[in-house]
């Protein structure tokens, strides 16, 4: 008996953690998420920062002209610093949420938070005015137990500020899921990476610079608990790639970039994912139902097919190596409807 194809649609998928760079990066990565995602959340870590208004306006200019005609939201974000409240009311109608990253912990971050008690004005203002709070939670300690150190200044904030939204970014250890429960004021995104790699796929054999990224992939049983609140799609979750582009030289250095780059791969992987572990009904939920929740955003109408076909990943998108490249997925993108 010949398998028929089967079909999978996902209504207005989401990317809620994307990093689209700025000029030719941006000209090579952008399409390919704005082509098969209604709508990401743009990160703010670039050089300069987009920490002030003529950046977040000349930024969001620059992608709205590579989006193009597709249907693509982008949600902008700035750099956490100290803001006032005048600001932070003028920037409210053009961002989604504020990102803080500890200095120094990943890429561009050196400018960022060195001490969290200096900022708590700020989180003040944003828990007033109801500007989420999207935090790169790692600490710099021992590099797999970063996240987990920085656990306690999560819980800390989510009862300093219980009304301030607290979205903790690509989360990748089973304590960090456990914390969900714990505070009604606490999110988190997923990556794909981390619920399909452990560090092993990165050290374990060869050295594999592609899979490197911040935080680091963890072990096994990390990766268990991640998959287990993915694929049940926990109201509490969404999907964020943390997609980081860096060209071939910067990956295959000595002093490799921390990044993965998955947009343009992620809901072919998501739904061979999510098909092996039996779980397609909670994938729309996982890609974009609970992100619209969550913040309360209605992205664009645009409905994007999957068929049971290989797609053949390429090696390179302009200067990038994603993800599994090369290799053959089950599944292919096959139509993009824009419903509006
Ligand atoms: O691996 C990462 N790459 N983690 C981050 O937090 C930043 C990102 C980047 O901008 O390259
Ligand atoms: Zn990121």
């Amino acid at each position: 008996m010949v398998d028929s194809v089967r079909q999978v649609v996902i209504n207005s998928p989401l990317d809620m953690h994307l990093h689209f760079r700025e000029g030719a990066m941006a000209q090579t990565v952008i399409p390919l998420s704005s082509y098969s995602f209604a709508g990401g959340v743009i990160m703010p870590n670039l050089v300069p920062a987009v920490n002030n208004f003529e950046r977040l306006t000349g930024y969001l200019a620059e992608i709205k002209s590579i989006v193009g005609e597709d249907l693509f939201e982008p949600y902008m974000t700035l750099f956490f610093k100290q803001y006032s409240y005048q600001e932070l009311e003028q920037f409210k109608p053009h961002i989604l949420g504020i990102k803080l990253y500890p200095a120094g912990v990943t890429t561009n971050s050196e400018n960022g938070v060195a001490a969290i008690n200096k900022t708590e004005a700020t989180m003040k203002y944003m828990e007033e005015l109801g500007i989420p709070l999207l935090v790169h939670g790692e600490t710099h300690g021992f590099v797999l137990d970063r996240e987990r150190l920085f656990l306690p200044i999560f819980e800390y904030l989510a009862d300093k500020f219980p009304r301030l939204k607290i979205i903790m970014e690509h989360i990748t250890t089973a304590e960090a899921v456990a914390l969900l429960d714990k505070h009604d004021n606490l999110y988190s995104t997923f990556t794909l990476h981390h619920l399909i790699i452990t560090l092993d796929d990165l050290a374990g054999g060869l050295l594999r610079p592609h899979l490197f990224c911040k935080p680091i992939a963890k072990r096994p049983e990390d990766r268990a608990a991640l998959l287990n609140a993915a694929v049940q799609a926990h109201p509490k979750l969404m999907f964020g790639s943390d997609s980081a582009p860096h060209p071939i030289d910067k990956k295959e250095a000595c002093g490799c970039a921390a990044g993965i780059f998955t947009a343009p791969i992620a809901l072919q992987a998501l739904v061979d994912l999510f098909e092996q572990h039996n779980a397609l009904d909670n994938l729309q939920a996982f890609v974009s139902d609970n992100a619209q929740k969550i913040y309360g955003v209605t992205p664009p109408q645009k409905s994007i097919t999957l068929e049971s076909t290989p797609y053949k990943v390429p090696e390179m998108y302009g200067e990038v190596v994603p993800m599994f490249a090369g290799r053959k997925l089950p599944w292919s993108i096959t139509k993009v409807n824009n419903l509006i």
